[in-house]
């Protein structure tokens, strides 16, 4: 058997109830020689089994995954002074591992670092990481002073920085796609390529998580991470050597070779004043945002680069698109053909479409753009995992490929500084709940 202990700060939290615990249980139920020891810190007046009853909701516990709880408000100092006590009531005697996860405002990174430095000896005979989540600061300079706090406390070896569209199928795959189908690979330059979006298109609103969400706007809720994150791995050049350090370099310049010129569209869903009334009235945070970025490497010169992300859209969905160029006037110049295109569905559905032009049967001579698809969820019927269960896996593990690197961080929040900068004085265009905006 081996045992895990998982210290989730922010224990109470959405993030914690509707996301970690279910993916533990997941894990716990995949491999039946797991154990997991969750030690929930939280300023809710739980005791265990008030703790449980919150998180389950009248689902059964899991035989393998025991459920714990600390009252905490880390607000206050000395709040986790006892965090070795709690720990050393629920850990076995030899656990494969600690697992840190900071599942609270990133605020707080730099003194729950400091608490468990202090309290749990970090040693060799099981391993101690830290996971930390978006949002990781609010522009570059409390990004640099919070990671700069964690790295004062603990190795880069043990600093998970997650972020879930990474643990995606459909994003994770996209190295794969790229580098095992040399029919993609060769095209992906400007030179075939006229257009690449990756959008995120949400149909809900803000609803409980006004608080954050206000202070944060589509564009650091979204753009500074999943969307960057996920275009990075279309823009990236093949990494120097089959290693972590080489794929996170190759990342990195990839973001750090982005060009914003101002070109932006931003969006606040009607209904969205009356929902941040009594916390900030006439708000002026986005929650749509449109900008076009271009890329000073060779290979993507020419190519126009979209991210596109929003709340009360008309759909939910996520994918990335890229619109091949049109070929110059060839034998089927008297029809207008649409470009080619290679769509890769993040969701709802995991599918890769690529678009071509072809005869209908019986149709001779009309030319039609038709799909080919191939949906592994659909062909293989496949239970793909949620997202937490691949972060919470992969760190097990000790896999960092899904995690990000510092300098990845600091390049994506350069861009979004300036992207920021550029809509200071502009207030963002009110758009009908549920349209295609
Ligand atoms: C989160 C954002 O990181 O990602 C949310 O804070 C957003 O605002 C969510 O709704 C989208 O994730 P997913 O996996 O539902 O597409």
């Amino acid at each position: 058997m081996k045992h895990y202990t998982i210290i989730i700060f922010g224990g109470t939290g959405d993030l914690s109830r509707r996301k970690l615990i279910p993916a533990l249980m997941a894990l716990a139920d995949k491999d039946p020689r797991r154990h997991f020891h969750i030690l929930g810190i939280g300023r809710k007046p739980f005791d265990n089994k008030g703790f449980e009853e919150f998180l389950l909701a009248g689902k059964e516990a899991h035989p393998r995954v025991g459920l714990h709880y600390m009252i905490a408000d880390i607000e206050k100092n000395g709040a986790l002074e006892t965090l070795q006590e709690h720990i050393a009531a629920i850990e076995p005697e030899e656990p494969a591992g600690r697992i840190f996860y900071l599942a609270t405002a990133y605020g707080f990174f730099g003194k729950i670092a400091e608490s468990i430095s202090r309290c749990c000896n970090i040693n060799d005979r099981f391993f101690t990481r830290i996971v930390a989540e978006k949002p990781f600061g609010s522009d570059r300079e409390s990004f640099m002073k919070l990671d700069a706090e964690l790295l004062d406390r603990f190795g880069e070896d043990q600093i998970y920085r997650a972020d879930h569209y990474l643990a995606k199928d459909t994003v994770d795959n996209i190295l794969r796609t790229r580098f095992s189908n040399p029919l993609f690979e060769r095209v992906w330059n400007s030179r075939a390529v006229e257009r690449i979006t990756v959008a995120v298109h949400e149909t809900m609103g803000v609803g409980e998580r006004i608080n954050y969400y206000d202070q944060t706007g589509a564009i650091k809720d979204m753009v500074q991470n999943h969307l960057l994150q996920t275009l990075s791995l279309i823009l990236m050049r093949a990494p120097d050597r089959q290693n972590v350090l080489s794929f996170r370099k190759a990342k990195t310049d990839a973001i750090r070779k982005l060009k914003f010129r101002g070109e932006i569209r931003t969006g606040q869903y009607g209904g969205y004043q009356e929902e941040v009334a009594n916390i900030n009235p006439g708000s002026d945070t986005e929650t749509f945002a449109e900008l076009k970025l271009h890329s000073r490497d060779r290979r993507w010169r020419g190519t126009e680069i979209v991210l596109r992300t929003g709340k009360k859209l008309k759909k939910q969905e996520a994918y990335i698109e890229i619109a091949f160029k049109k070929e110059p006037c060839n034998a089927y110049c008297e029809f207008d053909l649409p470009p080619n295109k290679l769509i890769l569905h993040i969701q709802p559905l995991e599918n890769v479409e690529l678009t071509i032009n072809s005869t209908l049967p019986g149709e001779k001579v009309k030319l039609t753009p038709v799909k080919m698809i191939y949906c592994p969820t659909c062909e293989f019927r496949a239970n793909t995992p949620e997202s937490y269960e691949v972060i919470l896996e992969e760190c097990i593990r000790g896999n960092k490929r899904l995690f990000m690197s510092g300098r990845e961080l600091d390049a994506a929040w350069q861009l979004t500084d300036r992207v920021r900068k550029s809509i200071r004085q502009r207030k963002p265009e009110i758009y009908e709940p549920g349209i295609d905006f």
